[in-house]
């Protein structure tokens, strides 16, 4: 049986921030049609693949698509006419060898990717699969049982995600104890809703940033959500380091200066790496934080092995900036053991076969997978739920209010319910 790709376009759609992103239709010969929309990171690390933007300052202050949407439309559509949407590892290929530097400069990974994904989501949809069957045929995906990947619910946000709060990025809430696919979202949402008491209580407003997480703006230390977010999960009824867990993404990155130093401005600190790792360990110690992604900067490369020989026992030491989905960086990551697991975007790669293969990669050597949402512009694509799913990820990283992160739990929960699990 063959899909052949029939025709390609993309266009301008406006993302969660105001600013452009691509979406691209792919057709096939026998009808069907495939949509898929692709996101941007705010702190975005240094190694993505890069998007494409057009750079003209009249339009969208520069961050136009239209150079994205005439690359998709005239180049790279009409090279992949004819070709099989079924063989999805094939035209990956295709897109790849257009432009194999890693980081896709002049191809531009927001087009490739578009085209990657539209792709597979016609051919699931020709096949007349779910999209998460679609994608454990396509890759041959070896779990026998399907395992739903659990909630890690982003409920305090700060660093470039929000204006004057937290200097770390992200506080989240995971799932410890295992109740099944929708009462694990209701645990992590209900504490997002307490969570929004306890902060008013203590006189913080409870606006939301970029992830719709709250961004306290008088919050007095980098550590304080980490009471406030316990106090919540004990209000909604849950115990903390029993039932659910606090999961951080610090996105070190953006805080580690040239010297390599860690500045805590919030804290007024500024810590080496090896005092930034104390740092982390000593709070491990007094909450109940069960994962540090990006606790560290994303050229730390002689830290990170030092902390997860000294955390990667008890906790998830997972990277993001680091490894951007990259299966060059996550090799050197597991030959160093700098890590225990690795956040998955597609976006920072460019195809689905080389995000797959980064997944497999890191599960072949014992890597627990989170797949996540963008911390910029997202779109309502919930592809990435599909992508967890066939996956067997341990757990799928998304906001938790705006409408482009809740129809992405809304489809965990569908998965969940048509699993069984
Ligand atoms: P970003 O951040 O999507 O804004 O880059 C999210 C993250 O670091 O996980
Ligand atoms: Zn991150």
């Amino acid at each position: 049986m063959k899909a052949a790709i029939k025709d390609v376009r993309a266009r301008e759609i406006l993302s969660t921030s105001a600013q452009p992103t691509l979406e691209t239709v792919v057709k096939l010969e026998d009808g069907t049609v495939g949509v898929a929309s692709v996101p941007y990171g705010t702190s975005a690390g240094k190694y993505e693949a890069v998007t494409l933007v057009d750079g003209d300052p009249k339009r969208y202050k520069g961050k136009g698509m239209l150079k994205a949407v005439n690359k998709v439309s005239k180049v790279i559509g009409p090279g992949v006419i004819g070709m099989d949407a079924l063989d999805q590892q094939a035209l990956d290929e295709h897109l790849v060898s257009l432009d194999p530097s890693p980081q896709r400069e002049e191809i531009g990974g927001n087009c490739i990717l578009s085209v990657s994904l539209a792709s597979a989501r016609a051919a699931a949809i020709s096949k007349g699969l779910p999209l998460y069957r679609h994608i454990r045929e396509s890759f041959d995906i070896k779990h026998s049982e399907y395992v739903l990947p659990r909630p890690m619910v982003v409920v305090i946000e700060g660093g470039r995600h929000a204006d004057n709060s937290t200097d770390l990025q992200e506080y989240l809430v995971g799932i410890i104890k295992d109740r099944g696919g929708r009462e694990n979202v209701r645990a992590a949402m209900e504490v997002y809703m307490y969570l929004k008491g306890v902060l008013k209580a203590q006189g913080y407003n409870t606006n939301v940033g970029t992830e719709g997480a709250y961004a306290p703006t008088a919050i007095k230390s980098n550590e304080e959500p980490l009471i406030h977010i316990e106090q919540a999960m004990k209000d909604a009824g849950y115990a903390p380091g029993e039932d659910l867990g606090i999961a951080m993404d610090p996105a070190a990155s953006e805080f580690c200066e040239e010297d390599g130093t860690y500045n805590l401005a919030r804290d007024g600190k500024k810590l080496s790496s090896d005092e930034m790792i104390s740092y982390y360990a000593d709070l491990v110690e007094r909450y109940s934080i069960y994962s540090i992604e990006d606790g560290l900067g994303e050229d730390d490369w002689k830290a990170w092995p030092v902390m997860n020989e000294k955390m990667g026992q008890r906790i998830v030491v997972m990277g993001d900036d680091l490894t951007v989905t990259n299966v060059e960086r996550l090799q050197k990551a597991i030959d160093l053991k700098a890590i225990n697991a690795i956040l998955i975007k597609p976006n920072q790669v460019g195809t689905l076969s080389e995000t797959v293969a980064a997944i497999q990669l890191a599960q072949a050597n014992g890597l627990k997978i989170t797949v996540s949402h963008r911390g910029g512009g997202e779109t309502t694509d919930t592809l990435i739920i599909d992508l967890a799913v066939a996956a067997n990820a341990q757990s799928v990283k998304v906001g938790p209010s705006r409408g482009e992160r809740v129809v992405k739990y809304n489809r965990l929960m569908e998965r969940a319910d048509e699993l069984g699990l």
